[in-house]
């Protein structure tokens, strides 16, 4: 199932409102969006984070546990909502409450086939800080305000962005196309100075954010912090197959490759003997059906199995810089003093001619 929870990420999908959650949509569409004063706040302060770094959603990776290691570590831990039911969920959210006492969020797929339930759960749980993906949150957007969060919906077009800022959203995550997992069309470089622009909320960039001189260019483009994935993929707390692990440590940087692009739901991971084969399909106009066939549980073949031919090892363009396994404080860390340190040639530079 957790293929099919993709991103949408080229449009404002609304989402049918049930009756319950009608009366919500219409109160965030009359909400004014935040102030742009909100944009010069840092992503750590208004998170309550040591660092200014959220930890991605990861279906069938991120767990209770994983979030709550990466809470402890220092940057914002979020459970994945994607592939799971919403008593899974609710078991994940207190797992982690177990495991840390700092705020932690949980990224909703909007796609999710339960997903009225999955947004009451986060609701319910008081959840302290919420991403989304494939969709428009709106319905569910002021009863999670109510509850405590901050929202934060992951876009990957600013048109998208624009819109959602309607919400009464706290913040949007521009992905960009380098990211792993289900992609859009704009590369980082070019969609986060655009969503900037597009919106009054402050922005977080993701996609091809793995170390300092990344962060920094993240942040000269106008986001307040990065949301990162891959580089945690090879955390030793990342829960992962080791098989997966050892696939990321040897993967070049052309070593992944786009597939589902034909049908609307492009998906990044390494390139293996499944996404060759789905390509291949695609061109050859295989049917839809058949084409769900081969990745429907290619995830959780990678990440739980290991199986390096027919599961979908997700990740993104930045695997080819990543060559070693470590603690997630020290992913963290290195960033953080690898942004200074890019920070004070770029001051010593001067004139950047
Ligand atoms: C294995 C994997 C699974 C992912 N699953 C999800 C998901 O369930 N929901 C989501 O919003 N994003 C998902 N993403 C995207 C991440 O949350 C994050 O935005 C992205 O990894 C950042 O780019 P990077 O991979 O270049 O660090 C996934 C990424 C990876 C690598």
């Amino acid at each position: 199932m957790v293929e099919k929870q993709v991103q949408d990420t080229n449009c404002c999908r609304s989402n049918q409102p049930s009756k319950a959650t009608a009366g919500a949509v219409t109160a965030a569409a009359q909400t004014a969006p935040a102030s742009s004063a909100a944009k010069t706040q840092t992503l750590d302060a208004i998170l309550g984070t040591e660092f200014p770094l959220i930890q991605g959603g990861m279906a069938n990776i991120a767990t209770g546990e994983f979030a709550a290691a990466v809470c402890n570590a220092g940057a914002m831990g979020v459970i994945a909502s994607g592939g799971i039911s919403p008593d899974k969920l609710r078991a994940e959210i207190h797992a982690c409450r177990k495991l840390t006492d700092r705020p932690f969020g949980v990224n909703v797929m909007l796609m999710h086939y339960q997903i009225d339930d999955i947004a009451r759960v986060v609701a319910e749980e008081h959840v302290p800080f919420v991403t989304t993906g494939a969709g428009s949150p709106a319905p569910y957007v002021d009863s999670w305000k109510q509850a405590g969060a901050k929202v934060f919906p992951v876009v990957a077009s600013a048109i998208l962005a624009h819109r959602l800022e309607r919400c009464n959203i706290d913040g949007v995550i521009a992905e960009g196309t380098e990211s792993g997992g289900h992609v859009g069309e704009l590369t980082s470089m070019v969609l986060v100075p655009q969503v900037v622009d597009a919106v009054s909320v402050p922005v977080v960039a993701a996609g091809g954010i793995a170390n300092g001189r990344q962060y920094t260019a993240a942040r000269a483009l106008g986001a307040i912090g990065a949301q990162i994935g891959t580089c945690l993929l090879l955390s030793e707390e990342c829960p992962i197959h080791d098989q997966y692990k050892a696939m990321l440590l040897k993967a070049r940087e052309s070593g992944t490759t786009v597939y589902g692009r034909l049908g609307g739901v492009p998906v990044r991971a390494l390139k293996n003997r499944m996404t060759r084969a789905y390509v291949k399909a695609e061109k050859a106009g295989e049917s839809k059906e058949e084409l769900e066939k081969m990745t429907l549980g290619a995830l959780r073949r990678a990440v739980f199995d290991g199986d390096v031919e027919h599961g979908s090892f997700m990740c993104g363009q930045v695997v080819g810089q990543l060559h070693e396994v470590r603690p997630l404080r020290a992913i963290f860390e290195d960033i953080m003093s690898g942004a200074s340190i890019c920070m004070d040639q770029l001051e010593s530079a001067g004139d950047l001619r």
